[in-house]
């Protein structure tokens, strides 16, 4: 038998760079999986989401950053997509109340800050790290569940 990695490191230059990215996990994404941003503020986890709602949603988005709402919605052919920023969240239980256990099953979800939920992490998720690197980032992704072994189609 045959063991896939299940981590990948990819190189982002710029700006562009990360929404392109974003896109293309956005291709691979389906509802009833995640993908989970984390790095600092300013890290690129709203540009890398942006490029994904586009993608999802097959048209150029505002995409406000969910910063005070901490969660937008949007639809697209193939359901639901939900992104999430938990920087605000006070507790792992108020993640609840916005209805995110739910989402993790019926939507798609890109979740910024998923460390405010105390490790109540869906199943089938992608975690994506991303790092300053000189003027660019570099992603690490980890794969979990459902998205190990889609993650050498990256
Ligand atoms: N790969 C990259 N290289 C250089 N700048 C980037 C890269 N990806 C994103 N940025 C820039 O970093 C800034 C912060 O991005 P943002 O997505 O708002 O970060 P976060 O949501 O992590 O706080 C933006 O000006 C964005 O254009
Ligand atoms: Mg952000």
């Amino acid at each position: 038998m045959q063991t896939l990695p299940d981590s990948l490191v990819v190189a982002l230059p710029d700006a562009a760079a990360t929404a392109a990215f974003g896109e293309r996990l956005c291709a691979r994404l389906q509802v009833g999986e995640s993908v989970c941003l984390s790095g600092e503020l300013g890290a690129g986890k709203t540009t890398l989401a942006r490029g994904a709602i586009e993608a999802w949603t097959g048209a150029p988005e505002e995409a406000p950053s969910p910063t005070y709402t901490l969660v937008q919605t949007y639809q697209g052919a193939r359901g639901e997509l939900w992104h999430v920023d938990l920087y605000r969240l006070k507790t792992a239980e108020e993640a609840w109340e916005l209805g995110l256990e739910d989402a993790f099953q019926q939507a798609a979800c890109l979740i910024e800050w998923p460390d405010r939920l105390e490790g109540l992490l869906p199943r089938d998720r992608l975690d994506v790290e991303l790092r300053p690197d000189g003027a660019g980032r570099t992603a690490t992704l980890v794969a979990h569940g459902a998205w190990r072994a889609k993650l050498a189609t990256l």
